[in-house]
């Protein structure tokens, strides 16, 4: 068995003599202060200090000395130690300082830089359909008009030729303003702002009226309970079904593009007599659905549904003070949502109303 060497003498060992423990230490001083940045700093770290660095390796040996020696070479090397610790503890810190800054100048913002990179607002396409359509008839000689969307019940109804107790009531069903009885409702379609004109100005009168209406549909992707219409009314001497038929074409082409082809169906509406709902030639399938792949913009019909027009009822102009036997006019009246979804070939209306920027940018930023 063998015991403590007691004549062992730590100066003899090499990795503990006083020389040897300074060369190491230095050594490691200096490696220390030549690291340039903090990977560096870690390899130093591991090289000089870790447990299998030469003065993690001289402390082992601290252990195989004889106990009179241990404490002299343990305060050798354990000054030694600490000195590199330490010195490794400030160089991190300097380190760390120095890369702090070098990030602080070369990420800095320059905040007064120009840049085109800001997003640039433009109006909803809603807006700029409505626009083009003031357009196209203010260069006929048209004027706009618009109503309030709180409308007394009388000119969203009455005055349309629906009395109380008139069927075609139910066909919009209708948000009444509380209290009931006040005789208010959300206007149900702009053409109540026909009304309001005829009693208004005296004739004769060409007026586009673009606006908000509002009925208790459900949102989906071809209702809203919040949609858009542009009504027309032309009242004057001599007007005819011809002139609205004329008018409607020049309309479409301005909205759809030159060669769109327009029919009349007849209908019914109140406030006109005769009346007649226009469909444009799908121009996707140019009427060919369904003889060939059913067509998405029209569902395979070959036209589309565009808006409900006719003659104005001789009973509207009465109640709105204007004398059907000196004036006869015309009416028209469509969906800008519907306008917008076969003209940009949009699938669900509902995006219109979203506000997500990637469905308004392909429209361009028209401001
Ligand atoms: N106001 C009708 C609606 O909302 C549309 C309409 C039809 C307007 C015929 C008119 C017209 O001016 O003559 O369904």
């Amino acid at each position: 068995m063998s015991g403590p060497n007691n004549d062992y003498d730590p100066v003899e060992v090499t990795p503990l003599h006083p020389d040897e423990v300074d060369r190491m230490k230095r050594e490691a001083l200096d490696a220390i202060a030549a690291a340039g940045d903090l990977p560096a700093l870690k390899q130093v770290r591991l090289d000089h200090a870790g447990d299998r660095s030469p003065l993690g390796l001289a402390n082992r040996e601290i252990g195989a000395l004889p106990p009179q020696a241990r404490k002299e070479a343990g305060i050798r090397v354990g000054g030694a130690r600490r000195e590199v610790k330490e010195a490794l503890e400030r160089r991190t810190e300097e380190l760390e300082a120095e890369q702090e800054a070098r990030i602080l100048t070369e990420e800095a913002v320059d905040v007064t830089l120009p840049t085109d990179r800001e997003p640039r607002g433009a109006r909803h396409p809603l807006t700029t359909i409505q626009e083009r359509i003031a357009e196209i008839f203010v260069a006929m000689g048209w004027e706009v008009a618009e109503g309030p969307e709180v409308e007394a019940q009388w000119m969203n109804f009455d005055a349309l030729n629906m009395g109380p107790d008139h069927p075609a009531r139910t066909m919009q069903d209708t948000f009444w303003l509380e209290p009931s009885g006040s005789g208010l409702v959300l206007r149900t379609h702009t053409s109540p702002v026909q009304a309001r004109t005829m009693l208004e100005r005296t004739p004769p009168i060409y007026v586009v009226c673009p606006g908000r209406t509002f009925r208790t549909d459900e949102l989906d992707a071809t209702h809203s309970p919040v949609f858009s219409q542009v009504e027309g009314l032309a009242i004057d001497k001599g007007l005819s079904m011809a002139h609205l038929k004329g008018t409607l074409d020049h309309f479409a082409a301005g909205i759809f593009g030159e060669g769109v082809v327009t029919r009349f169906r007849p209908s019914y509406f109140p406030f006109t007599e005769p009346s007649a709902e226009v469909d444009v030639l799908c121009f996707v399938c140019r009427g060919e659905s369904p003889a060939v792949e059913s067509c998405r913009t029209c569902k395979g019909e070959g036209w589309i549904e565009w808006g409900g027009c006719g003659v104005v009822n001789p009973r509207v102009l009465v109640a709105c003070g204007v004398d059907p036997d000196e004036w006869s006019g015309f009416a028209f009246g469509m969906g800008l949502e519907r306008t917008l979804m076969f003209r940009n070939d949009i699938a669900d209306m509902r995006d219109i109303f979203e506000g997500d920027v990637r469905f308004t940018l392909p429209f361009g930023l028209e401001v």
